[in-house]
């Protein structure tokens, strides 16, 4: 794989700056956004005010954790338009992200705010290791959801040749890959994985491909499907990161010179940890919720929101700015089996361990008189591994599950293409056990 470590000198300057200078330009901006919010929302308003603070007590960073937290619950509450900071006549883009349950949690962005975005969004292409120059292949989805038009405007402030394909017709994705030669692709990392299959389906070779880096996020994925997309393709596999609620793709991204967790653009997002129980702030370096507040949006700014996505926070390393381990789980995407507590990524870790399966992958529970039952979809890795493999393979997995996760999972190996695909966001989890009850 080529070196794609960017010239320092192309850098943001505030990228690679000194704490103390990051800090300080955070604390400034800090008071400005809770200003901002205190004085032009009325959500805001009412709940710093419940909470007996005011913007002006903020002296400090540490200061923060006196102000009350924001909720998915609260934006929905609010729902469409009622969160926003300017005037309606100032919003010129919306975009909202649907969930699994309840009304869209609709956002907002001001001119300036879609330049921020487009800005930190080519900065997570540069750390990834685009260039100027270079094609980039944007698979996620164009609409509501914030991906694909995120991409797609950071592609371009960077200097790129965009190909805006969008999600979905996975022949035509190979196609335009073969026939344009992109340098770099973003997209889903389960949609990565069909669009390798149909690689393979039509006898092309991925591995020789013009890619160079895949940058992927919108859901999480391991270490270990990183190696394995990193193998298919002969690219790099680079972690973006972000949320509708804060701006949408391009909070924070991995560098592709270390990708050791992902840097956060903490000049424009301030993070932090908290323990989801009591929401007690912790120190940088222990796992908890991570919780963002936004430095200088204009239209939709949050305060203290809970983003529900586990990580812990680490210093900086090729960058100042400090990183977020990879996200290998949500509060609520936690299961709790039979009394164990299990997220969907260590199951995805195991599936990547026996070689006769194919990372493509779905859970299913219900329950079976009182006891919840885990079911682990899963594909074999081709259809000439006759059914003794695929035997041997299902056990593998059950054992693998049993020893490193500790939940009784049973196994069904179903034929290649046999799991359920996505142009998006794959569907990890079918939670049976409410109607089954
Ligand atoms: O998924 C924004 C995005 C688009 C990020 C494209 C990266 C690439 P939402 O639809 O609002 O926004 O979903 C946000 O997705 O709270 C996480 O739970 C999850 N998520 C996003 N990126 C990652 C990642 C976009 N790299 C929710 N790893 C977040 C793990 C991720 N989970």
């Amino acid at each position: 794989m080529e070196d794609l470590t960017p010239d320092p000198a192309t850098l943001d300057p505030i990228e690679i700056a000194s704490r103390d200078e990051i800090e300080a330009l955070q604390l400034e901006r800090l008071r400005w956004s809770l200003h901002h919010a205190y004085e032009h929302v009325p959500f805001y308003r009412r709940s710093f005010d419940e909470a007996g603070v005011h913007p002006d007590e903020l002296t400090d960073l540490s200061d923060l954790a006196r102000f009350p937290f924001t909720t998915k619950e609260d934006l929905r509450a609010h729902y469409p338009f009622g969160m926003f900071a300017v005037p309606r006549d100032r919003v010129v883009r919306i975009h909202a992200s649907s969930g699994t349950t309840g009304r869209a949690t609709v956002v907002g962005y001001t001119r300036h705010d879609l330049d921020v975005w487009a800005d930190v969004v080519a900065r997570s292409i540069r750390a990834a290791g685009g260039r100027p120059g270079h094609m980039v292949h944007v698979a996620y989805g164009y609409g509501l959801f914030t991906g694909g038009l995120g991409a797609h405007a950071g592609a371009e402030r960077l200097g790129c040749t965009v190909v805006p394909v969008s999600g979905g017709m996975t022949p035509r994705q190979v196609q335009l890959i073969c026939d344009f030669e992109p340098d770099v692709i973003m997209v889903t990392p389960s949609y990565m994985l069909a669009i390798l299959d149909e690689f393979r389906a039509q006898g092309r070779d991925p591995r020789a491909t013009s890619l160079k880096v895949g940058i992927f996020g919108a859901e999480p994925w391991t270490d270990a499907m990183r190696a394995e997309i990193e193998d298919a393709f002969d690219m790099h596999a680079v972690d973006i990161y972000g949320l509708s609620e804060v701006i949408g793709p391009g909070v924070a991204n991995e560098c592709v010179e270390t990708k050791d967790g992902l840097h956060i653009w903490e000049d424009h997002f301030y993070p932090e940890i908290i323990d989801p129980e009591t929401g007690a702030v912790l120190p940088d370096g222990e796992r908890g919720e991570l919780v963002f507040t936004s430095l200088t949006k204009e239209a939709f700014p949050v305060i203290r929101y809970r983003t529900r996505d586990l990580t812990r926070l680490l210093p900086g390393t090729a960058r100042t700015m400090r990183r977020m381990e990879k996200v290998t789980g949500r509060s609520d995407d936690m299961m709790i089996v039979r009394g164990v507590n299990v997220f969907p990524s260590q199951i995805e870790e195991q599936v990547l361990t026996v070689a006769a399966l194919a990372p493509h992958w779905q859970i299913e529970l219900s329950r079976e008189g009182r006891l919840d039952t885990l079911t682990v979809l899963v594909e074999a890795a081709s259809s000439e591994i006759d059914a003794s493999a695929r035997d041997r393979a299902g056990r593998d997995l059950a054992t693998a599950i049993k020893q490193n996760v500790g939940v009784s999972a049973e196994v069904r190996v179903l034929e290649p293409g046999g799991v359920e695909r996505s142009a998006g966001k794959a569907r990890r989890v079918i939670d049976r056990r409410r109607s089954d009850a």
